[in-house]
C-alpha cells in the first residue's frame, strides 16, 4: 500500500530538508520514494523571481496561479504512484485548512489516507539560520543581492503567517515536528513504512555540527591488494593516525565522538586520536564471504562469472556467504539514525565500502552511485549538513613526509 506524506508549515521551517531525508531513508531501504515540490513547479513555469507580493493571500491572481501549480504537482504525484511509486511526498506549505481539505480528499479518492507532516518552528534562531541559508542557497534567490533576498523572503513569510492555520483535527493522520526534532507529536500513524519514517523524524535536527569520515590507514592487505580480513596497519598506515590527530587539532573543535569498526585497522588508526573510541560491529567492512583474503585477480581467475556479475551490478551483487552493498546499507541503518541524532561532531573511522555508503547518505548521492564513489585512503571527508545541501571538504593528509 502506497504512503503519501503531505508537508505542512511556513517557509523556512525545514520542510524540504525533512522531505528529502525521508525520501533518502526510504530509497535506502529499497522503496521507490519521491518528493513533489510545488515550489519547483512555480520556478519552472513562472521563473524563480516572483516578488513577495505574489504570495500575498489577498492577491487573487497569485493565489490562483499557486493553486494551479499545486494541482499540477498533485497530478504528477498520482501519475507516479500509478507507475509503481511507493512513498510520495507532497512538499508545499499547505497551511490552510481549506488547502489541506482539498489535498486530503483528492488523495483519499485513491483509497489512501495521507499523513500530514507539520513542521513547526518557534525557535527564532533556527528560523533566522534557515532564512540566511535559504537566501544564500535557495534556487529562488540565485544571484540576488543577499540583503534584498532576506527582506523579500521575510515579507513572503509574513504573508503566509497571516493565512496559517496549524493542524488541530484529530481525525487526520499527522506528525508534528517541533523545532526540527525537539518535540515530535504523533496522531493516528500506523504501518511499517510510516513507523520507519517517524523514527527518522525523531532523530533529525539541524544543529550545526561536522561529521568526519575516513577510511583507516593503509593496512597490510591494502599493500597486497587483498580484500577483507582483519589485518593490522602497514608501517605507512601507522603514520595516518597521528596525522589525523594533528589535523583535528587544526579544526575549531575536535570531534566529541570517535567511532570505529571492530576491525584492527580502524581501531589502530583511531588510537592516536582518542582512547575513548566506540567500536561498532555495524561499521565493519563489506563481508567478501568466500573471497575474503583474495585479490581482485584471484576473484577474476577463480570465480570469473561472479567477477563479471559484480562488475555489472556492484550494488546488488552479494559475495557467496558474504554481503552486497544493499546489505551493507541495510545494516548501516541504525548507525545513520545515530549519526543524524548527534548534535556534536563525530569522527567515523571505517572502511572503503562503509564510508562510501555513509558518505552517500549525507552527501545526497543516489543508492546506485554509492558503490562507485571514490574514497581514497589517508583522506578526511568533512561534511557539515545544511538546510539546503551540505558543505563538503576533503583533506588529503601526508603520511610520507
Ligand atoms: O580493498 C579494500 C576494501 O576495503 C576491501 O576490504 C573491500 O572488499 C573493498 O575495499 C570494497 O571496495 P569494492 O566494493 O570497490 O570492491
Amino acid at each position: 500500500m502506497a504512503v503519501v506524506l503531505v508537508m505542512v508549515g511556513l517557509p523556512a521551517r525545514g520542510k524540504t530538508y525533512t522531505a528529502r531525508k525521508i525520501v533518502r531513508h526510504m530509497q535506502w531501504h529499497g522503496h521507490a520514494a519521491k518528493v513533489f515540490n510545488v515550489g519547483n513547479y512555480r520556478r519552472e513555469r513562472l521563473g524563480s523571481n516572483q516578488p513577495a507580493s505574489f504570495f500575498d493571500p489577498d492577491n487573487s491572481e497569485g493565489r490562483s496561479a499557486r493553486r494551479a501549480m499545486a494541482e499540477a504537482a498533485l497530478a504528477d504525484l498520482f501519475g507516479w504512484l500509478d507507475s509503481g511509486g511507493e512513498v510520495a511526498i507532497y512538499d508545499a506549505t499547505n497551511i490552510t485548512r481549506e488547502r489541506r481539505g482539498w489535498v486530503r480528499a483528492s488523495i483519499r479518492e485513491r483509497g489512501i489516507e495521507p499523513i500530514f507532516v507539520e513542521s513547526i518552528c518557534n525557535d527564532s534562531d533556527i528560523v533566522a539560520t534557515n532564512i540566511r541559508e535559504t537566501k544564500l542557497l535557495s534556487p529562488d534567490y540565485v544571484g540576488a543581492d543577499p540583503e534584498r533576498a532576506v527582506s523579500d523572503f521575510t515579507r513572503r513569510i509574513e504573508h503566509y503567517e497571516r493565512a496559517y492555520e496549524p493542524i488541530t483535527d484529530e481525525a487526520l493522520s499527522w506528525v508534528k515536528v517541533v523545532d526540527v526534532g525537539r518535540r515530535v507529536v504523533i496522531n493516528r500513524v500506523q504501518g511499517p513504512l510510516a513507523t520507519r519514517i517517524v523514527a527518522l523524524l525523531m532523530n533529525l535536527h539541524i544543529v550545526p555540527r561536522t561529521l568526519y569520515f575516513t577510511r583507516h590507514g593503509e593496512s597490510a592487505y591494502n599493500v597486497l591488494g587483498k580484500l577483507g580480513g582483519d589485518p593490522s596497519l602497514s608501517p605507512r598506515g601507522r603514520r595516518y593516525g597521528p596525522a589525523l590527530s594533528r589535523f583535528l587539532d587544526t579544526r575549531q573543535t575536535r570531534p566529541t565522538h570517535v567511532w570505529t569498526s571492530t576491525l584492527r585497522r580502524t581501531i589502530e588508526t583511531a588510537r592516536p586520536v582518542t582512547s575513548a573510541a566506540r567500536s561498532w560491529r555495524l561499521l565493519d567492512e563489506i563481508d567478501a564471504g568466500v573471497c575474503n583474503g583474495w585479490t581482485y585477480a584471484d576473484v577474476a581467475a577463480r570465480m570469473p562469472d561472479d567477477f563479471h556479475r559484480r562488475k555489472a551490478d556492484k550494488l546488488r551483487y552479494r559475495y557467496p556467504r558474504g554481503e552486497s552493498y544493499l546489505d551493507v546499507m541495510e545494516r548501516l541503518g541504525p548507525v545513520i539514525l545515530e549519526l543524524e541524532r548527534q548534535q556534536e561532531s563525530v569522527l567515523v573511522v571505517a572502511h572503503n565500502a562503509v564510508i562510501r555508503c555513509l558518505y552517500a547518505w549525507f552527501a545526497d548521492k543516489t543508492v546506485d552511485e554509492a558503490p562507485h564513489l571514490e574514497i581514497p585512503l589517508h583522506t578526511v571527508i568533512a561534511i557539515t549538513p545544511r538546510a539546503y545541501g551540505i558543505l563538503e571538504e576533503r583533506f588529503a593528509l601526508d603520511v610520507d613526509a
